[in-house]
């Protein structure tokens, strides 16, 4: 970790760092010795999230509430501040919603980053790391899904990530800036502490806040979203990752930037994933092994746009990042349980 923190990277900017998987990154940052500013509008998050990410590192995170559309004030914070890196995480990641309301989802995802980086061009920010997901893979041929697969994106949602993928790798083939792109499989879970989570607004469209929520008797059963795909049980199988593990690929992703500078590739995309899969039963007996009671489940009509199978061939950030997922699925489901009963109401409940 001392690259970072005594070498070429020693400030970095986390776009969307209030929100759950910023952070949980914020940790992992402040713990490996860097300073930290965040930038978010907390339009899905809650700033007592960084409150809680002071209380576990026991350092400050710098704040500002501000919507990254908002050139003039995002630019305050690069004159201000020598930044060194951006992990930029700030997005609306709602499937459903970006099929409703495109243009909003156009707008504020591609714009924003459109700001961004035009800071870093012109404060000669070098490194930044975004934010990806295996939804750009569409409904992929084979399993598991290396990063040579073909990319499709099938809404309006993953449409915005390969599209900023794209503009990435156009800005690292014209200018200083180098790039890297994290395609997250599921992240679940959170924080050993049980201090920091997943905190979403309204009925979760994820499975792991909804099992979570009826396992609290906050809801009265989990609907599994069809019984009829060609997978062991019949449900659908995805690779669950602990966010805590997720988090450690963004440094991993940063010292591989810092070695790198000036050399090597300057836009190269890895898959975050564990390399295997866990259909919705699994996981649904795993979480009843960790909460100690039977979760009410019944299988109903499958989701549109639904895939039956996704994991990851983790097998690059393995390599090339020096970077492995550890967690194991019980692991997962202590950590989000813990969480869950220790905050039944997200961070509202302060
Ligand atoms: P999140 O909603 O908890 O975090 C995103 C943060 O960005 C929020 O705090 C929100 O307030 C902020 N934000 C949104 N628009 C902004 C804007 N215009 N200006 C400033 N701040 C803004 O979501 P998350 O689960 O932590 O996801 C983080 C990133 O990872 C997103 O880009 C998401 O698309 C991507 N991702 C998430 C998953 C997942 O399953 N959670 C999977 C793949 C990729
Ligand atoms: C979803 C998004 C995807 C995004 C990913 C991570 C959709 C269609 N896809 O993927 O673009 O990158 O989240 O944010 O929303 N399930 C149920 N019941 C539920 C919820 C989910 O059975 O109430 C099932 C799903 O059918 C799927 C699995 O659980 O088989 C995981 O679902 P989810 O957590 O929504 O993630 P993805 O569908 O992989």
């Amino acid at each position: 970790m001392r690259i970072l923190g005594r070498g070429r990277i020693k400030t970095v900017l986390v776009t969307g760092g209030a929100g759950y998987i910023g952070s949980h990154i914020c940790v992992e940052l402040l713990d490996a010795g860097l300073e930290v500013i965040v930038v978010d509008n907390l339009s899905n998050s809650s700033q007592e999230a960084l409150n809680r990410v002071e209380k576990i590192a026991g350092k400050t995170v710098l704040f500002y509430q501000i919507d990254l559309q908002d050139k003039a004030r995002v630019k305050t914070v690069f004159e201000t501040h020598t930044i060194d890196a951006v992990i930029h995480l700030a997005g609306l990641k709602s499937v459903g919603d970006s099929g409703r309301l495109p243009l909003k989802y156009y707008q504020n995802n591609i714009y924003s980053t459109l700001v961004l980086l035009e800071m870093l061009e012109q404060f000669s920010v070098k490194n930044i790391v975004f934010s990806s997901s295996a939804t750009v893979y569409g409904d992929p041929a084979t399993v598991p899904v290396t990063e040579q697969f073909p990319l499709r994106a099938t809404n309006p949602y993953g449409r915005t990530k390969l599209m900023i993928e794209e503009i990435l790798r156009d800005v690292a083939n014209s200018s200083h800036i180098q790039v890297v792109l994290l395609r997250y499989f599921n992240p679940i879970g959170a924080h050993e502490s049980g201090l920091i989570g997943e905190a979403p607004n309204g009925s979760p469209n994820n499975l792991l806040p909804y099992v979570s929520q009826v396992a609290m008797g906050q809801r009265d059963k989990v609907l599994i979203f069809g019984g009829d795909y060609p997978t062991i049980d019949g449900t659908g199988v995805r690779d669950y990752i602990h966010v805590v593990d997720l988090a450690k690929g963004h440094i991993r992703a940063l010292q591989k930037i810092a070695e790198n500078e000036g050399k090597g590739e300057r836009c190269q995309a890895y898959n975050l994933g564990t390399g295997h899969g866990h259909s919705v039963i699994e996981v649904i007996n795993a979480f009843e092994e960790a909460c100690g009671h039977k979760i009410t489940y019944k299988i109903v009509d499958r989701r549109s746009g639904d895939i039956a199978e996704c994991y990851a061939n983790p097998n690059l950030a393995n390599q090339k990042l020096n970077w492995r997922a550890e967690k194991t699925l019980p692991e997962m489901m202590k950590d989000t349980w813990r969480w869950q009963t220790k905050n039944p109401k997200g961070y509202k409940s302060d």
